[in-house]
């Protein structure tokens, strides 16, 4: 019988995905989706910072079969949960672990007793703006010139996190 090779980045069927808080020793890993990600990418010493400076940003690592695997935070504000980033390894996109990712942001800050979460997204983020309509956010309004390098529009979106409209968010489970 012949030996298959598996892609220690491909995600299977058996894939386990958990979820945990960032810590100071993700940020090689967390530099790597950061750069894959976004035109605008975070420094070492911003994550470092929210992490160990600002009291009232929480960060969550996704790891699929203990692999980093994505990343997303927010800042609770009074009532308010303000999300700061999403992101999830390109090799890992497109399987619904942005969702789950999301989901448990979301979950998170419910159970914290937040009222709301709000975030911004480039115009031209179509992949971004779809996961965030399916998960119940509504577009409320535009900033305009919002992204410093290319002076892109961000569409401001809000979500009332009494609906729970989300999917439920398993804090462990498969892909
Ligand atoms: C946005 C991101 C987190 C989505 O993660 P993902 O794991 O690829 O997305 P999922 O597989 O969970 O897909 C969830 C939904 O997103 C939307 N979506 C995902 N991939 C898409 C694509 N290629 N085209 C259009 N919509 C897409 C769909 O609504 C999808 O639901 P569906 O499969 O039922 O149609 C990921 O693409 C990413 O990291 N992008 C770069 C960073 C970024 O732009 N972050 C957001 C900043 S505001």
């Amino acid at each position: 019988m012949q030996h298959q090779e598996t892609d220690p980045l491909q995600p299977s069927d058996r894939s386990s995905v958990t979820f945990r808080t960032m810590r100071l020793e993700d940020i090689p890993d967390v530099m790597v989706i950061e750069h894959e990600s976004f035109s605008l990418p975070w420094t070492e010493q911003a994550f470092k910072s929210e992490m160990t400076l600002n009291h009232f940003a929480r960060y969550l690592m996704m790891d699929v079969n203990g692999t980093p695997a994505g990343y997303a935070g927010m800042w609770t504000v009074v009532d308010e949960a303000h999300i700061t980033n999403i992101a999830v390894r390109t090799a890992y996109r497109g399987r619904k672990l942005g969702e789950r990712l999301l989901s448990e942001l979301l979950d998170q800050a419910q159970a914290l007793g937040l009222e709301r979460a709000t975030l911004e997204v480039r115009v031209s983020n179509r992949v971004a703006r779809n996961l965030y309509t399916k998960m119940g956010f509504r577009e409320v309004g535009i900033r305009k010139g919002y992204y410093s390098d290319n002076n892109e529009d961000a569409v401001i979106m809000w979500i009332d996190l009494h609906e729970h409209p989300w999917a439920a968010g398993d804090t462990e489970g498969s892909v």
